[in-house]
């Protein structure tokens, strides 16, 4: 049987064309979308109705033809899951209960306790693993704990991170804590989404950009490495794509420290800098920036072949460096696909 293209860079393999597929790849710009997000009522009832959330993974695989889907789901799940209140005000974002004390940490539900809420996310992975065509590859994700425990401090999204960076310097024994407990839960979820089909898992650190120096090594690689550890302990087939959004330089280095098969490259990274010093480690991802879905024109296809051409040395899966934004045009990711497949 051959396999999969996504699994074949995943393993190392370079490719003549590579495999592709997007960050929120469902998503607001799809009118199919808009429609079964209606039906569903809110955003997180989408995410829990199994049959809806795997009719919108599967929209864009319809659509495009992508080589892999991503299961539809959120990364706040989890702090839902250990017992936080987590609601979406339309138009403003996500918004949680806040943890702002030790106690509040120590009071989270333990990490048995999180398959309650989530088993409705399991069979959406089993209905995909069922629907799916049969060289589409599966993948399941959950956010790192930093970036989790950000919008936990928080209560919602935040420019600078700031209110966590505050309780990490206030109480760095109950920060700890609570990124242990984070860690503890992702291991837990992402082995269950693997045994209910998940054929990759993606790991989103989305603000690790904004720890620094010891704090990275403490914060982003540290429960990563430990995440990966446990589950290649108990799935070691089953590759895993780390996404430290902005970590910059330190993206050099960074799947061997944490032992990931793959690196998502956000699009501040300059794609010749990548091949050199990232590529060189194993497969990469990455790493078109959004806009140009937005603004398409010659440029989204030079610059598509342009990124292409940078890893075309090495093992590489096509994708944006963050997610596709609602007012992209869906035309024009055709018009991308056209510039990677040739
Ligand atoms: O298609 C896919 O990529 C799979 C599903 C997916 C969603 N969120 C659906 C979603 C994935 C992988 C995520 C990850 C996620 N969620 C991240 C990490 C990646 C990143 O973007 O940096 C983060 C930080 C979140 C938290 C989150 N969820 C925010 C900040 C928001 C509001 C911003 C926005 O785009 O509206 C969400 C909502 C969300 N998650 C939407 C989708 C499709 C939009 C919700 C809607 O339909 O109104």
């Amino acid at each position: 049987m051959t396999q999969k293209t996504i699994l074949r860079a995943l393993a190392g393999e370079r490719l003549p064309t590579p495999p592709v597929w997007m960050m929120r790849q469902a998503g607001r710009y799809l009118p199919e979308y808009r429609a079964t997000r209606a039906q569903a009522g809110d955003f997180l009832s989408l995410c829990y109705n199994p049959d809806l959330a795997a009719e919108v993974t599967l929209q864009p695989i319809r659509r495009y033809g992508f080589d892999a889907a991503i299961l539809f789901a959120d990364i706040l799940l989890i702090p839902q899951a250990l017992g936080l209140d987590l609601w979406f005000a339309t138009g403003e974002g996500p918004r949680l209960s806040t943890i702002t004390h030790a106690d509040q940490v120590a009071a989270l539900k333990p990490v048995d306790a999180i398959h309650e809420t989530l088993s409705p996310i399991y069979e959406t992975v089993r209905i995909l693993a069922r629907e799916l065509p049969r060289e589409t590859t599966l993948i399941g994700f959950a956010g790192a704990p930093w970036t989790v425990a950000t919008y936990m401090i928080a209560g919602r999204g935040t420019p600078d991170q700031g209110p966590a960076h505050a309780f990490k310097a206030a109480d760095r024994a109950a920060f700890s804590a609570l990124i242990d407990r984070v860690t503890e839960a992702t291991i837990a979820y992402l082995s269950a989404q693997i045994e209910a089909g998940a054929e990759v898992v993606k790991l989103f650190d989305s603000w690790a950009g904004s720890l620094k120096g010891q704090d990275f090594d403490d914060f982003a690689l540290e429960p990563a490495r430990r995440i990966i550890a446990a589950l290649k302990a108990k799935h070691p087939h089953t590759p895993i794509i780390a996404f430290p959004r902005e970590a910059g330089p330190r993206y050099a280095g960074f799947a061997r420290a944490v032992g990931a098969d793959c690196v998502a490259l956000d699009n501040s990274v300059s794609a010749d800098w990548a091949a050199a010093e990232v590529q060189t480690d194993g497969c990469v991802q990455g790493n078109l920036d959004p806009r140009h879905l937005v603004t398409g024109g010659e440029a989204l296809a030079t610059e598509t072949r342009r990124i292409v051409q940078a890893f075309s040395n090495g093992p590489h899966i096509f994708n944006l460096g963050h997610g596709i934004t609602p007012d992209a045009d869906p035309d024009n990711v055709h018009r991308m696909l056209e510039a990677v497949r040739g």
